[in-house]
């Protein structure tokens, strides 16, 4: 079995995750469940590194596509910093152990409260509750490594911030470079209709009129094209847009020291739909090479190439509905658990935990041709039409209280997921090797119900 399914493999007709039948999980903490890899996390943060080792890359990984904090601490061990878009990804990051030198803190429309926390520790929304959390010292916390700023007005408010704490903040500025990644228009971030970055033009601009801002460092410039991105070109245009700008700053005097290439690497939710790190790195490595031999920091932020194929996500089927044109099978897993299909329209691998011996899907396939297969939706409880994980599909046959596996789901899915319908949210459960850790307890409707106790008069 080739990727996607690499470190979720069919063994007698069973699905395990490393040496763990999942059907064991599944019975131990209940469905829906989305299930890690250790194995699989590290291998492909290990290759990313591997592909960008030449120009001595820093890997920041996107908080965004899973933040379970044990998951965090398991990239930490590999030598990853964070991404963060919002104050609770960055109290997570630095829960997890990240120092903050180690953080970079990304997001549109960043309030003040966040900017606040994060240059000064005393400011954080945790301040009281860190140390229960498991991490001291809070209060003597200082800036983030670095802040990706998006607009000019993000740097007003950034600098008087600062200025008001007595540092200084380090930071980048996002640049548009209306490049098109050709991926879903809902994550296409780089073009100039998009909310995001400055156009190019005004980016010398800015730069000049902060340059002798003291309580602002613009070190750089970042940019993110989209996600995933599946074709090398949009990002070798972008990095070309990016490279021309920083020859045009240096020639106005500035220095620009680091170059903050965002995230939309790719990963395959079927076999083979795009090249693998590698192929990226062939195009941009030689493009950058001599600049990052003289110092020019370069910095990747990846979450779904780390995550998407490290996860799983189990659950049980409720029913069974023959329609007269198809089959529902009808999981107690929804829109409200892994979003991405009803909301994008995207393609997950879906297939039954155990199958006979004929039933072994080859690969992750949009169109699977074994014989005995049945047309099928894969929907959820949710009172939508929009509300399903898979449609279309043909699969083995399927009855009430068989488990189902929806692959390729480690990033944004438990991280999007919802209490639509009053749902609880999903477990979480890390497998390395032999051992499986539930590092995220389902969530109880009475944790739901707590916010909404007691009224009280404004
Ligand atoms: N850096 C920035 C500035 C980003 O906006 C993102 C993703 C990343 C890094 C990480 O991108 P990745 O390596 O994971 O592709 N919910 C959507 C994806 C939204 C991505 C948003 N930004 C989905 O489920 O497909």
């Amino acid at each position: 079995m080739t990727q996607p399914l690499d470190a979720f493999t069919y063994r007698d007709g069973a699905l395990h995750a490393g040496e763990v039948p999942v059907s064991e999980i599944a019975d131990a903490v209940g469905t829906p469940t989305f299930v890690y890899s250790a194995d699989a996390i590290r291998s492909s943060y290990k290759r990313i590194e591997r592909a960008f080792a030449p120009l001595g890359a820093h890997l920041h990984y996107a908080v965004k596509a899973s933040s379970n904090l044990h998951l965090l601490s398991l990239l930490r061990e590999q030598g990853a910093g964070m991404d963060v878009v919002s104050g609770g990804e960055l109290e997570r990051a630095w829960l997890a152990g990240t120092p903050m030198q180690d953080i970079v803190f990304a997001g549109v429309g960043k309030t003040e409260e966040e900017q606040r926390a994060a240059l000064d520790g005393r400011f954080s929304p945790l301040l009281n509750d860190a140390a229960r959390l498991g991490r001291e010292g809070i209060e003597d916390r200082g800036p983030v490594g670095l802040f990706n700023v998006e607009s000019e007005s993000e740097l007003e408010v950034l600098a008087t911030v600062a200025a008001e704490l007595g540092v200084v903040a380090r930071a980048c500025l996002r640049v548009n470079p209306d490049v098109d990644a050709r991926t879903h228009e809902y994550t296409t971030t780089g073009k100039e209709e998009n909310k995001f970055g400055v156009a190019v033009a005004r980016v010398p601009e800015l730069f000049a009129a902060f340059r002798n801002e003291p309580a602002i460092d613009l070190v750089g410039l970042h940019v993110h094209i989209g996600s995933p991105v599946r074709e090398t070109e949009p990002y070798e245009s972008a990095v070309k847009v990016l490279l021309r700008l920083i020859d045009t700053l240096e020639k106005a005097g500035d220095s620009v020291s680091v170059l903050d290439l965002g995230g939309g690497w790719p990963m395959n939710y079927t076999q083979d739909e795009s090249q693998g790190i590698e192929a990226f790195a062939e195009v941009l490595v030689p493009l950058l090479f001599e600049r990052a031999k003289n110092g020019l920091q370069i910095v990747l932020e990846p979450g779904r190439s780390i995550l998407a194929n490290s996860g799983i996500l189990l659950t049980r089927v409720q029913h069974v509905k023959e329609g007269r044109l198809k089959r529902f099978v009808i999981c107690d897993a929804g829109m409200h658990t892994l979003i991405r299909p009803a909301f994008y329209r995207a393609f997950h691998f879906a297939w039954p935990a155990q199958v006979e011996a004929g039933h072994v899907p080859p690969a992750a396939l949009e169109h699977i041709d074994l014989p005995g297969l049945v047309p099928s939706d894969i929907v959820g409880p949710i009172c939508e039409t929009g509300d399903f994980l898979a449609r279309g599909r043909d699969l083995p046959p399927v009855k009430r209280g068989d488990l189902i596996a929806i692959f390729s789901a480690g990033a944004y899915g438990m991280s999007m997921s919802s209490n639509y319908n009053d749902h609880g949210r999903s477990a979480e459960v890390l497998v390395d090797g032999k051992r499986a850790t539930v590092i995220n307890e389902r969530q109880k409707l009475s944790a739901l119900l707590e916010t909404e106790r007691t009224p009280r008069e404004l």
